[in-house]
């Protein structure tokens, strides 16, 4: 019989960047774990582990922009899920304007989805953050980008391999 992965490895998933903003910080981080959970009012859910700036940045700033990516985008993806931006500037050399809520809104993303947080609980080792749509937009045309372990095997995820 031959190893497979563990079923959780097998959902199908796109992979997103999450920004956020509170005051003059900015923060960003890749993210799997993105899911719209109301129809009305329209909600989106994000769970960022604990260990991440975007994490405390979120909580602080009370705002989340959710950016659909572009299918030729996995650096992009790659660049904001490979290291905290406590270490590095993931904005650097990207174009960007502040959302309603000032979250930074990627121009090179295919669409963004701006939330304002409605709550935020704790679960596990992550928080989960509700947001309340409160803008959206298309900035390019393209398919999205669909997540493929391949793409991010020497990087991991959400904070630690599972
Ligand atoms: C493909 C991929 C998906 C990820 N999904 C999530 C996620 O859903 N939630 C999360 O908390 N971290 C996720 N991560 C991990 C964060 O992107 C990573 O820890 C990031 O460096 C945090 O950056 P920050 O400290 O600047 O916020 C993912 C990483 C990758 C590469």
């Amino acid at each position: 019989m031959t190893e497979r992965s563990p079923a959780r490895h097998l959902m199908p998933q796109a992979v997103f960047v999450v920004t956020g903003a509170a005051g003059e910080v900015r923060a960003g981080m890749t993210a799997c774990w993105v899911v719209r959970v109301s129809h009305r009012p329209p909600l989106y859910a994000v769970a960022i582990h604990h260990g991440s700036q975007t994490r405390d940045v979120v909580a602080q700033g009370n705002c989340f922009c959710i950016h659909i990516l572009r299918a030729d985008q996995v650096d992009l993806a790659r660049r904001f899920g490979a290291v905290s931006g406590r270490d590095t500037d993931k904005f650097a050399g990207l174009a960007w304007r502040s959302g309603a809520g000032g979250a930074p809104i990627l121009q090179d993303a295919l669409a963004f989805l701006d939330c304002q947080v409605a709550s935020v609980s704790e679960v596990g080792d992550h928080s989960l953050f509700i947001g309340r749509l409160v803008d959206e937009g298309v900035l390019h045309e393209s398919s999205a980008l669909i997540f493929r372990p391949s793409d991010f095997a020497d990087i991991g995820q959400s904070g630690e391999e599972d």
